[in-house]
């Protein structure tokens, strides 16, 4: 939430604003940037995204400076205006300051620095870090940012930089990520990897409570006590390919597209002669075979993934498994013990509410696995092990193929604990390995029919979605994707659910989307659908191929191929993300940045 660039060493106005445009899917209210010119600062920032803040100050890209830093914002304090945008800056105006986070006492600490005499200007909480790094600079920047964070409670990355103070510039962090690597002449420091992999692959992720003081190709790091401590660093695989639309119109569409590779890189290595093998877990062999129970803890789509880990799971053997949102998660007072597991899902391993569960399992002596996408996040960092998904930069703010490859990675876990306990599904696994080459074939066969499905579907303002079992999630995830990128109403329910009350919202204006694929709940299925039917609402049907009988009686059918159950979940899950793709593209929407949302939610 909200993206942080900076540099220095020798470069060009230009370079602020290509760091940032590969880190405005992080947040997109507004956008700013600051360096400084003969011992005068200069700030330049603009409501809306980063193209028009490069439009406002087009006659300056070419500009060489020696440093600058960046922020892509998503509001919290303040409406997102010219005023509130960053970097802030002090009295004196030769200190810039960029922030993600919340600064939790920034009131209080707002009216102390104006007892003290500071003058304020925006209504945000990260103005008071620009005072009171004025407040404590006595010529050494780092100094006085360390004195100054020692005052700050909440959460934060910040990014300093000082007019007078020509050769560094200061970033420190608490609970919201930042990753630091130079390249020789030049150093460079973001919230998240993607505008670093151009420079350097070789990075260190900044530590809670640390402080970087970067010069022109080199950095250090401190404690918050001001010691210096020696940093590891990590090198990161993703290319700065994996990074970029590739030919797509959307980052959404690219990574729809990608799914099979997805599957297949989250599976290699890890299925051997009908078996499975996951390596982060050795050394956990005896402590998985006393689990007897499974908590889930994720957000968003990540919740939808540990949903349907629950119903695979349980077709396999009844096992207690309970799956919760993390924002819920972490004001219960849930029962851990030493046979609990905790499986923590977050495709960015950043999202605030999921990291705080964690931290409220381990406090408790609770054992948390991690499963993520991004290597060194400060998820994969806590938790005590992890099971990365591969899936390479996710992009689009609507989550895709992490979704299809968070899937892949729970089954295989679900199939890990089921081996250790001495039970074997061969042909499950068997059927498991297959599925990127599914997947490929479905896509090359299906994606044109489903857009056309879609795009008769472009003028609805409502839509609900209805499966049962292992198809429910998909319901709850496919009204999920909908709603983010297109705008439309969208539910998902258990189709159980329907006459329960949320049949009365149909009528011809509110289509239903109804998973009915040929499982063992497709009789029910076909009862709710005629339900639907009956309250002459337009009934989208995903089925399984041959199944004409439910075709007739629904308005559009969208068919896959006989599967074993427990497979479905895959390529629905594509289906619904290509339908919510041709809807939103249909109203010709922002897809890769949906309103209001951010890709990693580092706030609570
Ligand atoms: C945000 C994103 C969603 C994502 C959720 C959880 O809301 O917009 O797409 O599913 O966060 O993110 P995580 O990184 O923890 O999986």
């Amino acid at each position: 939430m909200c993206g942080i660039y900076g540099f220095i060493g020798e470069g060009k106005v230009e370079e602020l604003i290509n760091g940032l445009k590969k880190l405005e899917y992080r947040g997109y209210d507004s956008a700013g940037i600051a360096f400084a010119k003969d011992g005068t600062l200069v700030v330049e920032k603009h409501t809306g995204k980063v193209d028009e803040l490069r439009d406002f100050i087009s006659n300056d890209l070419k500009d060489k400076i020696r440093a600058g830093i960046a922020h892509t914002r998503w509001a919290t304090h303040g409406v997102p205006n010219d005023v509130n945008a960053h970097p802030q800056t002090d009295c004196t105006n030769k200190i810039a300051v960029v922030h993600n986070g919340i600064i939790e006492n920034f009131s209080a600490l707002r009216a102390q620095l104006q007892a003290e005499g500071h003058k304020f200007t925006s209504q945000t909480d990260t103005e008071v870090v620009a005072h009171l790094v004025e407040k404590y600079f006595e010529g050494d920047l780092l100094e006085a940012v360390r004195k100054a964070i020692l005052d700050l409670e909440g959460t934060y990355a910040i990014g300093v930089l000082h007019a007078d103070v020509e050769d560094e510039i200061i970033f420190a962090r608490k609970k919201s990520p930042l990753v630091l690597t130079a390249d020789g002449e030049r150093s460079f420091c973001a919230s998240d990897v993607t505008p670093l992999l151009s420079k350097n692959r070789e990075v260190v992720f900044l530590e809670d409570g640390q402080i970087a003081r970067l010069k022109a190709g080199t950095f250090e790091i401190f404690e918050s006590s001001g010691k210096k401590v020696q940093p590891t660093s990590k090198y990161i695989e993703w290319s700065e390919k994996d990074a970029e639309k590739g030919g797509y119109k959307h980052f959404m569409l690219k990574e729809i597209h990608e799914e099979p590779r997805v599957l297949s890189d989250a599976l290699v290595g890890r299925i051997k002669d009908d078996e499975v093998y996951l390596k982060e877990l050795e050394g956990w062999e005896d402590y998985l075979k006393s689990v007897d129970k499974i908590n889930v803890i994720a957000c968003g789509t990540s919740y939808h993934a540990g949903l349907v880990f629950k119903y695979f799971f349980e077709s396999l053997r009844p096992f207690n498994i309970e799956v919760e949102v993390s924002s819920e998660y972490r004001y219960r007072n849930v029962l851990i013990d030493d046979k609990t597991l905790t499986v923590a899902i977050s495709q960015s391993g950043e999202t605030a509410d999921t990291l705080e569960s964690v931290r409220l399992v381990k406090s408790r002596g609770g054992k948390v696995l991690a499963i993520s996408n991004v290597v060194g996040s400060t998820l994969t960092r806590e938790a005590d092990k992890t099971i990365y998904i591969n899936a390479g930069p996710e992009i689009s703010v609507a989550s895709t193929k992490a979704y299809i490859g968070q899937l892949v990675v729970l089954y295989l876990l679900a199939l890990y604990l089921e081996k250790i306990n001495g039970h074997d599904h061969k042909e499950i696994v068997q059927n498991v390995s297959k599925l990127p080459q599914l997947a490929d074939n479905f896509i090359i066969s299906s994606a044109d029919k489903i857009e056309n499905a879609a795009e008769k579907y472009v003028g609805y303002s409502n839509f609900m979605y209805i499966g049962r079992g292992i198809n429910f999630p998909s319901a709850l995830e496919g009204a999920l994707k909908l709603k983010e990128i297109s705008y439309t109403n969208a539910v998902g329910y258990q189709a159980g659910e329907l006459k329960h009350g949320p049949i009365a919202l149909l009528d011809e204006k509110f289509p239903v989307m109804a998973i009915a694929v040929d499982d063992k709940l497709r009789e029910k299925m076909i009862s709710n659908i005629l339900e639907t039917k009956a309250r002459n609402a337009h009934v989208v049907a995903i089925l399984t191929k041959g199944d004409e009988s439910t075709a007739k009686i629904v308005d559009d059918a969208i068919f896959l191929p006989q599967l074993p159950d427990y497979l479905y979940p895959f390529l629905i899950g594509t289906t619904f993300q290509l339908f919510a793709y041709h809807v939103a593209n249909g109203r010709n929407l922002n897809i890769d940045m949906p309103r209001n949302l951010a890709k990693s939610v580092t706030v609570e």
